[in-house]
Order: C-alpha cells, then sequence, then structure tokens
C-alpha cells in the first residue's frame, strides 16, 4: 500500500498532526508535504480550520482526487465538542469526489496566535458584557498547549487504524 500525507498548516499544528502519523507509516509513505502526488493508494489529507471550512489549498487538493482511499484530518481552534468536529468534516467532504472510499476523520484542538487573545482582550474592555467574547478567551485557553502529546499518540493510534482498514477493503 502507497501512502502519500498532504496537508495544509500555517502555525505548525496540522504539520504536527501529519509528522505523528508519517512517524508510523514511514515505510509506506512515498509523499509527504504540500503537494498532490498520484501515485498512491491511501491519501492522508488535513487542514486547518479556517472560517469554519478547511482551507482552500486543501479545498484544491480534495477536488482533485479521484478512486483513491482518503483518511481525513484537521485542527480547529474552538473546542473539542464532538458536534463541531463532525459539522466541520462534513465541510470538508463536501469537497470530496464520490469515486472515493472515506475511510475514516480525526480531528484534535490546535492552540491559536497570542494576537488573538489581545484582540479578544481589547474587544472585551470595550464591551465588558459581550458573552460570546468571554466564551472565546475561554475557548483560547482551553486549546493552548494544542496538540499535545495525548493528541499526537491519539493521531498515531488513528494512522494506524485507517492503514489497516484500507487494507481490509482492497
Ligand atoms: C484566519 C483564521 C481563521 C480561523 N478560523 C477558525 C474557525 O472558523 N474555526 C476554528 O475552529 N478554528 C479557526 N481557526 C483556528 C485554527 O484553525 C487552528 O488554530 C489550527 O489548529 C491552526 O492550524 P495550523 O497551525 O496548522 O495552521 C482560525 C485561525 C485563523 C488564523
Amino acid at each position: 500500500m502507497k501512502i502519500s500525507i498532504v496537508y495544509d498548516s500555517v502555525t505548525g499544528n496540522t504539520k504536527k498532526i501529519a509528522e505523528a502519523i508519517y512517524e508510523v507509516l514511514k515505510e509506506e509513505t512515498i509523499s509527504f508535504g504540500k503537494d498532490y502526488d498520484e501515485q498512491a493508494d491511501l491519501y492522508f489529507i488535513g487542514s486547518w480550520t479556517d472560517k469554519g471550512n478547511c482551507s482552500e489549498k486543501i479545498q484544491d487538493v480534495l477536488k482533485k482526487v479521484q478512486g483513491k482511499k482518503i483518511a481525513y484530518f484537521g485542527t480547529c481552534g474552538f473546542g473539542g465538542s464532538l458536534n463541531y468536529y463532525e459539522a466541520l468534516y462534513q465541510r470538508a467532504a463536501s469537497f470530496i469526489d464520490s469515486s472515493n472510499t472515506v475511510i475514516g476523520h480525526f480531528y484534535c484542538p490546535g492552540q491559536m496566535p497570542e494576537a488573538v487573545k489581545t484582540r479578544y482582550e481589547s474587544l472585551l474592555k470595550a464591551h465588558p458584557e459581550d458573552q460570546k467574547l468571554q466564551v472565546s478567551l475561554e475557548n483560547f485557553e482551553q486549546v493552548k498547549g494544542h496538540p499535545d502529546l495525548k493528541d499526537m499518540q491519539d493521531a498515531r493510534t488513528w494512522a494506524l487504524k485507517m492503514k489497516e482498514e484500507a487494507l481490509r477493503c482492497e
């Protein structure tokens, strides 16, 4: 089984997950990086979350893949709710052609830059009554430090499971 790991990452969170996947699938991996390579059987495709969706680069990659097996992964800055992860995944999945077989998906939190916190804090100074801003600030603290060691271990375990499942549906 030939594996390709394609990801887009601006601040490094999604890259960390891509690297954790690579660590356990090194032997089968024929390409790792930002570009789509047509030679593989199983594609691990990962993105950060940009305004509730996967990045435009990853949308373009997802649109290109035809007749392959796909395991999708993502990082996001808001919360760790499974419902939210599922909603994000459904948006990404809308770019996947039906000729592909999606094996599974994985999400974990990804910390946001300090500038985001500074912005929330200055907005809160101007609007101390704004509950949404308060929640955003609390969320900022919750995702700080992610992906952490456990997230990376979860990604490794998931990646191995995805390979097994892909082999089973050969
Ligand atoms: C411009 C911008 C938009 C973002 N939009 C969202 C969003 O809509 N939902 C979300 O959960 N996280 C959002 N985030 C947070 C990032 O998706 C998150 O921190 C991610 O882990 C970054 O991954 P990277 O380090 O691989 O770039 C946004 C971050 C930025 C900078």
